[in-house]
């Protein structure tokens, strides 16, 4: 078992650290036994993995911080209408958890909501910590403290160009169908050093704020997917809106995250795509066949 990380100062993510990194060893230990699958809807998993860690967490948020409340996937409520409450993501990247994948990380995100605000308003992200198990990367922030990796500060990129940055997205696991996303990562890896696809939101996220990625977007997350990586975006001097550079709400359904230097271009490429414009042609499948028949002869 790894030691616990020394972690930057600040009021709720020490012990949220704690927190993550006994998850995180609940997880490894998953891992390594192997766990079965069950579905939730559509390619939806979840696992026993994922719900015996939301309910260590919420536990262990309980024992540390008696009045917040606590929001997680797996059906945790509690403490609601408090002033503060932790957005839970147990696992997240349970479907490379399922695979054998090794990338998935537990994220815990801290809203505060001040007295009065009404159930429409969104409160203020104030702490976050991302922890990824089978590497031991501990990634927190506090607002206005700056975002931090194993206790190093954390810098988005100084990448200014579409062109030379390498970008994140990923594809929902419910009304698949529904979803336009193949469009905006084909239009994107034309434009870009690539577009990668690895299954952990929250890793995109934490990735994009320690400039291993330049931006990140995806459609219809939930909020216990974005809040940490939201808040460690931000701290590290990037820029998070939806997707047409509008302020990102907690329950939005979509989300545009960057170094801020490639916002506007990825903005402009949105509103492109959206009108129908500037797509750029590629062969059919049946182009592409007919094209490799006359090629063969
Ligand atoms: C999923 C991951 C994935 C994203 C999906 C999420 P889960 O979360 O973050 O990268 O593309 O939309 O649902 O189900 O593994 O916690
Ligand atoms: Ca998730
Ligand atoms: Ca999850």
């Amino acid at each position: 078992m790894s030691a616990a990380k020394e972690v930057q100062g600040g009021i709720w993510v020490p012990q949220a650290a704690a927190i993550a990194q006994e998850a995180g060893a609940r997880l490894r230990a998953f891992y390594a036994q192997g766990v079965e699958t069950e579905y939730k809807g559509d390619v939806d998993l979840v696992t026993v993995a994922d719900r015996t860690v939301e309910k260590l967490i919420h536990e262990r948020l309980g024992e540390a911080f008696p009045d917040h409340g606590v929001f997680g996937e797996e059906g945790t409520r509690l403490r609601l209408g408090g002033e503060f409450r932790w957005f839970v993501d147990p696992l997240d990247g349970t479907t490379n958890f399922a695979h054998g994948f090794p990338h998935f990380c537990v994220s815990l995100g801290l809203e505060q909501r001040p007295f009065g605000l009404s159930s429409t308003e969104d409160g203020v992200l104030v702490a976050a910590v991302i922890y990824d198990p089978l590497l031991d990367e501990l990634f927190t922030a506090e607002r206005g403290h700056g975002a931090w990796l194993n206790g190093h500060r954390m810098h988005v990129s100084r990448n200014a160009l579409l062109a030379e940055s390498l970008i994140a997205t990923g594809f929902p696991s419910r009304k698949r169908h529904a979803s336009p996303n193949i469009h905006f990562y084909q239009e994107f890896t034309l434009r870009s050093h690539g577009v990668r696809r690895a299954g952990s939101a929250a890793l995109d996220l934490a990735y994009v704020a320690a400039g291993r990625m330049d931006a990140f977007w995806e459609f219809n997350l939930n909020t216990w997917d974005t809040a940490a990586g939201l808040l460690l975006v931000e701290e590290a001097g990037g820029l998070t809106t939806d997707f047409d550079g509008g302020h990102y709400r907690l329950d939005s359904r979509e989300i545009l995250a960057s170094n801020g230097l490639i916002h506007q271009e990825l903005l402009g490429f949105f509103a492109d795509l959206f009108a129908g414009r500037e797509l750029t042609p590629i062969p059919t499948p049946q182009e592409f066949a007919e094209h490799r028949r006359m090629r063969q002869g």
